[in-house]
């Protein structure tokens, strides 16, 4: 078997909050638009070209997302291929769209919300390319704690460390958090980090790694912020080596005065079980005042909440 190598290069378009995916129903599969770079041409040129080709949309290139490797079989021959992404602009809002497409090509264009794009995406390393691009379009990437604490956010390259923390913390979180039993490999905590950044695009959550002379020792978010009925609460853990220490405390004062100053939230809630003695010294600390008790998933639960 001979091994081919071969070079393609598209993009992702972002408009009024909608992401351009391809639906190619000769594979039945969404994909951004992209094609072989020609002889001549470089990386750049094959996006903008390619993308006017199979979409019919004039862009601009904002800014280069790196590439991406794959192999597959072909006619008895290996194929490696290499694939350029650009994070794309249209030229014009309001440009109908003339696809020019080859005899074998049968492009659909969808204007997707980001989860329906990541939802559809045919191949796991586009709806990373789609997270990572979503991430480094959010705001409030960063919140500063303290000198050496910070709440950061997360991306797929850092689902091994997360992963790692998460199971070397197995038995001392899985006490009063349900889901550790569920993750039980780096790909559950890409997975997490992935869904934890369509969620936020969607602006249902905020969440944040806590890094602590660097290192990652912990995880706190903001749920709920689409939910009509309920108030958002904050929901928390960290590492046992590095509890006790006061991190989490400061860690939720400075997110409970985010989402009221920043996302002008009135009330917050903190949910903790009655016995998990730290959890409701972190809500009581930061002047979080018990309202009283509810059953939820078969477990009594405290409800703390903050009002302003
Ligand atoms: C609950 C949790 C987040 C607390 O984090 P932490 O970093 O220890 O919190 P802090 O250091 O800010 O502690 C606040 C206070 O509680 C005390 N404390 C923390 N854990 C305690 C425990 N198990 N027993 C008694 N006191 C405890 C701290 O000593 C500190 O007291 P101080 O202010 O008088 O010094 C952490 O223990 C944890 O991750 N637990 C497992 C997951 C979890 O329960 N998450 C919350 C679900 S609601």
């Amino acid at each position: 078997m001979t091994t081919q190598f071969k070079r393609s290069a598209g993009g992702l378009i972002i408009s009024n909050n909608k992401v351009l995916i391809l639906f190619s129903k000769k594979r039945n599969q969404y994909l951004f638009p992209k094609g072989t770079i020609e002889n001549n041409e470089t990386p750049r040129q094959t996006a903008l070209r390619e993308v006017l080709e199979e979409s019919g949309y004039h862009t601009k290139i904002l800014k280069s997302l790196g590439s991406i490797h794959y192999s597959f079989e072909e006619n008895g021959n290996k194929i490696r291929k290499t694939v350029y992404h650009y994070l794309l602009k249209l030229v014009d809002d309001q440009e109908i769209p003339k696809p020019n497409l080859q005899q074998n090509e049968d492009f659909r264009n969808l204007w997707l919300n980001y989860r329906e794009a990541y939802d559809k995406l045919s191949h796991l390393q586009n709806k990373e390319i789609l997270a990572n691009v979503l991430g480094y379009l959010s705001p409030y990437k960063k919140i500063n704690v303290s000198r050496e604490i910070n709440l950061v956010s997360l991306y797929p390259k850092d689902a091994s460390k997360l992963f790692q923390l998460t199971d070397r913390n197995r038995e001392y979180l899985g006490r009063w958090l349900p889901w550790v039993d569920s993750v039980s490999k780096t790909a559950d905590s890409r997975e997490f980090i992935l869904k934890s950044i369509i969620d936020r695009s969607m602006g249902e959550i905020y969440p944040f790694g806590i890094s602590y002379k660097n290192r990652l020792v912990g995880h706190i978010s903001i749920m709920n912020l689409d939910k009509k009925n309920e108030s958002p609460d904050i929901g928390y853990w960290i590492d046992q080596d590095y509890s006790s220490r006061g991190i989490m405390s400061q860690s939720v004062k400075v997110l409970t005065e985010f989402a009221h100053d920043t996302l002008k939230i009135n009330t917050i809630t903190i949910h903790a079980e009655p016995d998990n003695i730290g959890s409701n010294m972190v809500a009581k600390k930061n002047g979080y005042t018990l309202i009283g008790q509810t059953t939820k998933d078969n477990r009594q639960l405290n409800r703390w909440q903050k009002t302003n």
